[in-house]
C-alpha cells in the first residue's frame, strides 16, 4: 500500500492507494474511525454498483457500519441540480447527523456531485472519497473542488471541501471498460508534462494508449500522477496562483465538452485533445521549440479517441464562457517543455480562433488523421486594400474579390499538398504580428504585402526575422506603373518574385515554393 498526505487549510487528507478490491475500503474506514462508528451514506452509481457495491457494504457490515446507499444513474448529466437535491434528500430525511459521513464510490461524477452534497448539508459534513476510475484516482478525488454543472458551463455551482481520506483500491479498475481507461489517462499524461522528468520520460516510453500498460505500470503511473496533484494543491489550495496549472489541456478540453454537449466526449478524451491544442498554441507562440511540439504531437495522437463534431463558432463561445477568464481575458496553460508550464493571458485571438479551427478538423476525424504525417504550411499573407479586389480599378487588379483569389489559393494549396493559412490585413502593425506568428508555424510565406512593399521597412525586418521560403506576388507588374512602386523592400528577401500575372501568380508561387521545399526537405513530417 501507498499512503501519503494532502495538507490544506482544513487540515491533511489522508490519500492511500493499494492493490486491493472494495472490501479493502470498509476496512480503511474502520481504521480511521478508531472506536467511533459514523453512520455512513455510500453514494455510487450502477455501474460501479452492479460490480462492486455488494461487496463494499458486505465489508461494511462486517466492520460494524450503519450504511445507507444512494445509485444514481451513470454519466456526466447526474451532475445536476435534481441529483443534488436527490442526495441531500435521502441525507435529511435519514437524519444524517454533523459527525455521519458521506462515502462517494465511484468517478468523478459521483465524487464531485457526492463532496457537493457533503459540503452544503448541514454546512458541511466530512466526506470520504473512494474513486473507481483512473481519472478519480489521479485527478478528481483529490485536491477538495467539488460541483455539479450549470447550463451556463460546467463545473459552475461547487465548493471547495476537501475528503478527510481518499481511498483507492486499485482492482476495482478491472472492470473499468478500456474507453475510460485510455481516457482517464489524459489527467496521467497531463501531470507527467506538468512535472517533467523522470515521470514524463517514463510516461513518454510507455506510450499515450493506458490500455497497452500493465496494471502494475498503470498503478505506478496513478501514483505518480496523483502526487504531482497533491504537491501542486498543497501549495494553492484555492487557485488564487499555481493550481491553475493544473488547467493543462482544459481550455480547449472545456470548450469541446460544452460545445458538443456534456457526456457526448469523456472528459479525458476532451482532455487528450486540449492538451494537443496547447502543444499546438506553445509551438504558435513561440514558447515550445517547432521540433518539440511536433514530436509531442505525434506522441499525444497515438492514442486512439472518438471522432466528435464541432465548429469554430461553438468552441470560441464556449472558451467566452469559461472560468478562468480573469478581467475578461482568458488565461491560458502552455508550455516551454515537459515540466516548464507556464500561465499567461498573451495568447492573440486570431491564435485562438487558428487552433480551434485546427482542433475541429483533427477532432472530426478521430483517429484516422492523426496518423498521417502533417502536411507542408504556407502562410498567405495579404496586405492594405487587398479586401476591395473585384471593386477597386478592376483594369488594374481584375474582378476577382479577395475571397475569390483565396478560394484559387486553398485549390492550389490542395493540389501540393499544403496545408494554408490567408491572411488579409489594412494594418502594418497586424502584418507584422502575423509574419511573427508565421515565423512559428508555416514551412512558407506568400506575400502580396500591397502598398507595403514599396513602404514598410517594419514589414522588411519582419519577413528577415522568420528566415523562411518566401514568394513576393502582385497581381499587377509594379514596374510598369508610377516610379513609387518600382522599388520594393522585400524582392531581395524572397525567392522570387511573380508579378504581373493576376490570380494566376498564386498557383505559380505555390509551385515554386513547393519545388522549393521538396529540393530542401524543410517541413517535412517529423
Ligand atoms: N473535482 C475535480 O477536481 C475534478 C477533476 C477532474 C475531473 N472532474 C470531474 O470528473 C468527472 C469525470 O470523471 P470520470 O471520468 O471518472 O467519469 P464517470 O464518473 O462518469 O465514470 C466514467 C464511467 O465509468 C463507469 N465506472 C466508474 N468506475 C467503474 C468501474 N470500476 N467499473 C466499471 N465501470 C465504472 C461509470 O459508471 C461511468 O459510466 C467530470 O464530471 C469532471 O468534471 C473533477
Ligand atoms: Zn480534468
Amino acid at each position: 500500500m501507498d499512503s501519503f498526505e494532502l495538507t490544506t487549510s482544513s487540515g491533511v487528507t489522508l490519500i492511500r492507494l493499494a492493490d486491493e478490491g472494495a472490501e479493502w475500503i470498509a476496512r480503511e474506514l474502520a481504521v480511521l474511525f478508531g472506536a467511533r462508528r459514523p453512520r455512513v451514506l455510500v453514494v455510487t452509481d450502477e455501474h460501479v454498483a452492479l460490480h462492486h457495491l455488494e461487496a463494499l457494504l458486505v465489508a461494511l457490515r462486517t466492520e460494524d457500519f450503519v450504511c445507507a446507499r444512494l445509485v444514481i444513474a451513470p454519466g456526466e448529466a447526474q451532475k445536476s441540480f435534481a441529483r443534488l437535491r436527490e442526495a441531500l434528500d435521502t441525507l435529511a430525511t435519514g437524519s444524517f447527523a454533523r459527525d455521519d459521513v458521506v462515502l462517494a464510490f465511484g468517478g468523478g461524477v459521483v465524487t464531485d456531485l457526492a463532496g457537493f452534497a457533503a459540503s452544503v448539508y448541514r454546512r458541511g459534513i466530512e466526506w470520504i472519497a473512494a474513486p473507481t476510475t483512473v481519472l478519480g484516482m489521479v485527478d478528481a478525488a483529490i485536491g477538495g473542488k467539488t460541483g455539479i454543472n450549470h447550463e451556463a458551463g460546467k463545473n459552475l455551482i461547487g465548493s471547495f471541501h476537501q475528503p478527510r481520506a481518499v481511498l483507492c483500491a486499485t482492482r476495482v479498475l478491472a472492470t473499468l471498460p478500456e474507453r475510460e481507461v485510455r481516457a482517464g489517462a489524459a489527467e496521467i499524461v497531463k501531470g507527467a508534462l506538468l512535472g517533467g522528468g523522470e515521470f514524463w520520460r517514463d510516461i513518454e516510453q510507455a506510450g499515450a494508449d493506458a490500455t497497452t500498460w500493465s496494471a502494475e505500470i498503470l498503478r505506478s503511473f496513478i501514483l505518480r500522477g496523483a502526487r504531482v496533484k497533491v504537491e501542486i494543491v498543497g501549495r494553492d489550495e484555492r487557485e488564487s496562483g499555481e493550481r491553475a496549472l493544473l488547467n493543462l489541456g482544459h481550455t480547449f478540453g472545456h470548450a469541446l465538452e460544452q460545445a458538443t454537449g456534456y457526456g457526448t466526449v469523456a472528459h479525458g478524451e476532451a482532455v487528450f485533445y486540449g492538451l494537443r491544442a496547447a502543444v499546438w498554441l506553445s509551438r504558435l507562440t513561440g514558447a515550445l521549440d517547432p521540433m518539440r511540439a511536433d514530436e509531442l504531437q505525434a506522441w499525444l495522437a497515438r492514442c486512439e479517441l472518438p471522432g466528435v463534431a464541432t465548429t469554430p463558432d461553438a468552441l470560441s463561445d464556449a472558451l467566452r464562457a469559461d472560468k478562468k477568464t480573469v478581467e475578461g481575458k482568458l488565461r491560458w496553460i502552455l508550455l516551454r517543455g515537459p515540466g516548464e508550464p507556464f500561465i499567461t493571458a498573451g495568447v492573440p485571438g486570431e491564435a485562438v480562433r487558428d487552433c480551434a479551427e485546427w482542433l475541429c478538423a483533427i477532432a472530426q476525424t478521430g483517429r484516422s488523421a492523426r496518423h498521417g504525417p502533417r502536411k507542408r504550411r504556407v502562410l498567405v499573407l495579404h496586405g492594405p486594400n487587398l479586401n476591395l479586389l473585384g471593386e477597386r480599378e478592376p483594369e488594374i487588379y481584375g474582378r476577382m474579390s479577395h475571397d475569390d483569389i483565396a478560394h484559387e489559393c486553398r485549390e492550389a494549396a490542395r493540389q501540393h499538398g499544403f496545408e494554408v493559412l490567408i491572411r488579409q490585413t489594412n494594418h502594418e502593425g497586424d502584418y507584422v504580428d502575423l509574419l511573427q506568428w508565421g515565423r512559428r508555424w508555416a514551412d512558407g510565406l506568400i506575400l502580396n504585402p500591397g502598398a507595403f512593399t514599396h513602404t514598410s521597412v517594419a514589414v522588411r525586418d519582419a519577413l528577415a526575422a522568420t528566415y523562411l521560403p518566401a514568394i513576393e506576388v502582385h497581381l499587377s507588374e509594379p514596374r510598369q506603373r508610377e516610379e513609387f512602386r518600382h522599388v520594393s523592400l522585400i524582392s531581395e528577401l524572397c525567392r522570387a518574385t511573380v508579378s504581373g500575372r493576376g490570380v494566376a501568380g498564386y498557383a505559380d508561387a505555390m509551385a515554386r515554393l513547393s519545388n522549393f521545399l521538396s529540393e530542401t526537405g524543410v517541413g517535412v513530417a517529423r
